[in-house]
């Protein structure tokens, strides 16, 4: 009889043994798989086998397996690849397991092949749930076997559904899914570039791209109106459990659009994403600007899972006798804090630490001042009104945290002790999902030094018009029109209506340090003819595909979702990359590597 049909069978396996059920009792089955796991019990032994699809137990025992095989089977390493065959069973009574879908049946084995003898493994595959995990470091340099892991073959079977949930949805919308290249010209995304020597031209070098940009926009002028891709990023930047040297955007591109559309569009994606995550989201999503978000938040990615909202407390402290608090005020900055019901009762240590966040993000101190019957206590006190904590709306028990000074200061410093503090208090709620468009970011950032300014998104986002109208010569107040998507002070994306006009994308460059038009046609030629040749509005959108994953997986590092991931170190530990290369490698390239940095 022919077994009933496994889609993933082949010449050599008729099942994924992961798949039996007991619908498949009294068939004769062909396995392949991996030795999960073995028990010898003197006579009879039992393997777990694993492949894709879960565990199944292959029993091997004189009332159906040769003698010789029984003793072969109890030999066999862990790991190893086998083909087993055998017919499916029921499990006796009372040796069922209700934990494992496979678990009421059993595979007698009378035959089996090591067709892959694997050596001893230096890390576990099978680990029980509150089994500690080895170092990663050991884990990440003994990669394929760690991805044999239920955790990690889990997770990329996710990543595998979400892509064709993107792809899907793109596509019934539309988008064309079109390439770019990999050796490209640098796009300046802000990183610093991966580059290529070219051997064929001594001296010259080719960048990996940080992002498709400039190809999605010559996508819209050559007429291609919708365009997506999977696409594969590249930027030599510190790494954080977020970021990777190399990762993956769901970059967009439409033309003929408004900043409307593409929010709109990339909700349902979000949402699809969502669903295939098994979780059902309301959009459309709340919005807020730039200004609002850095106010009441102090960061352009605000975590809207709790309050601890950021106030301007500046007209209380304005009567304080503190000479730091009236030094502050008088070179036009502010007191702003966050007041934290209950934390009156953190002991001067806990507080300390929260010092010691903020002036790690660069403030130069933290005003602490708790409430005990009505009155204010802390290093402060003495300087402030004896009945002060009406004014600041503080009751018993609160404690507020506060920094003087300008706002480039305090956001960063109250954005941190109010991350901290909601994590001391649980208030960060892993089942609860808070998505926000932040809109209206200002187009520039003036660096305090030099007083250069920087693209904040990009440089081919476009200005508001508005802005640049009303004042054309003061382009630190021009708002972009940028748009990030965030979820529970995650960045999951940004994008943007893109400069259309070749004049004003040239005022750009002008604007960003590059004023000569010779020089800017070297760098930057290739888009300005794209947009001189009838550039129609467009803008458009990119997702970090592995930051969705990674949340989606309930997991909070990139590495658990890549396949083959860098370390923080910027390593990939398996192959041992990156790598010295030969002498003559370099020379081909006219590269040379002076001794010291060898060394
Ligand atoms: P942006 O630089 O904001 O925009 O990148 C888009 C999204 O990509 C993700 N991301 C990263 N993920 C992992 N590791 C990294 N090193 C990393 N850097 C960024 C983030 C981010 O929101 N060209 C524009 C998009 C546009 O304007 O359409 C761009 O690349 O989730």
């Amino acid at each position: 009889m022919t077994p009933s049909a496994d889609p993933l069978a082949t010449s050599l396996r008729t099942h994924m043994g992961g798949n039996l059920r007991s619908a498949h009792v009294g068939q004769s089955v062909t396995l392949g798989g991996w030795v999960h796991k073995s028990r010898d019990l003197g006579g009879q032994v039992f393997i777990d086998l694993r492949d894709r699809e879960g565990l199944v137990q292959i029993a091997f025992n004189p009332g159906w397996t040769a003698a010789d095989v029984i003793a072969a089977a109890a030999a066999i390493g862990m790991e190893s690849a086998i083909i087993v065959e055998g017919s499916v069973a029921l499990r006796p009574d009372g040796l069922r397991n209700a934990a494992l879908p496979t678990g009421e049946i059993e595979v007698r084995a009378t035959a089996f092949r090591v067709v892959g003898p694997a050596a001893t493994p230096p890390i576990p595959v099978a680990l029980d749930k509150e089994a500690k995990l080895p170092a990663e470091d050991l884990r990440l340099r003994h990669r394929v076997l760690d991805l044999r892991r239920a955790e990690l073959q889990r997770n990329l079977v996710l990543r595998h559904r979400l892509m064709q949930v993107t792809r899907n949805y793109l596509s019934d919308d539309g988008y064309l899914e079109l390439e770019t290249p990999i050796l490209t010209k640098p796009t300046p995304e802000g990183a610093r570039d991966f580059l290529v020597p070219s051997r064929m031209h001594a001296g010259e070098f080719f960048a990996l791209p940080q992002s498709p940009q400039i190809y999605k926009q010559l996508f819209m002028c050559a007429g291609f109106d919708r365009y997506f891709q999977i696409a594969r990023c590249f930027r030599d930047e510190d790494l954080r459990a977020d970021r990777q040297l190399e990762f993956t955007q769901i970059d967009i591109e439409a033309s003929f659009i408004t900043r409307e559309d593409i929010l709109a569009m990339a909700e349902g994606l979000v949402k699809a994403l969502w669903l295939e995550g098994g979780v059902e989201i309301e959009t459309p999503f709340p919005r807020m600007s730039y200004a609002e978000a850095m106010e009441r938040f102090g960061c352009d990615r605000p975590d809207l899972r709790y309050g601890l909202e950021i106030r301007d407390l500046s007209s209380v402290f304005a009567t304080s006798e503190s000479g730091i608090i009236k030094g502050a005020l008088e070179a036009g900055g502010r007191v702003r804090g966050i007041t934290v019901p209950g934390a009156a009762s953190w002991s001067r240590k806990q507080v300390d630490e929260l010092e010691a966040i903020a002036k790690g993000a660069g403030a130069g101190g933290l005003v602490r001042l708790k409430v005990a019957d009505g009155k204010l206590e802390g290093p402060l006190a003495k300087f402030m009104a004896a009945d002060a904590a009406g004014p600041l709306g503080l009751v018993d028990g609160d404690l507020l945290l506060a920094v003087a000074g300008a706002d480039r200061i305090s956001s960063p410093a109250l954005d941190r002790v109010r991350q901290e503090c909601a994590a001391r208090l649980g208030l960060a709620a892993a089942d609860r999902r808070e998505f926000l468009w932040v809109l209206d970011f200002p187009m520039f950032d003036r660096d305090p030094e030099t007083g250069a300014l920087a693209a904040v998104h990009h440089p081919f986002t476009s200005p508001n018009g508005g802005d640049m109208a009303a004042r054309p010569d003061a382009p630190d107040t021009w708002r972009a029109l940028a748009y990030d998507c965030v979820l529970n002070g995650t960045e999951l994306g940004g994008g943007s209506i893109r400069t259309s006009d070749p004049t004003v994308q040239s005022r750009m460059f002008e604007l960003l340090g590059i004023p000569d038009r010779a020089d800017q046609e070297r760098r930057f030629g290739f888009l300005l003819e794209g947009l001189r040749a009838g550039a129609p509005p467009h803008g458009g959108i990119a997702f970090g595909f592995d930051r969705i994953a990674m949340i989606l997986a309930g997991s909070d590092s990139l590495r658990d979702v890549i396949a083959f991931p860098k370390t923080t170190a910027a390593r990939a530990l398996f192959e041992g990359a990156p790598a010295v290369v030969p002498a003559q490698d370099l020379a081909d390239l006219h590269i040379r590597v002076t001794d010291k940095e060898r060394a």
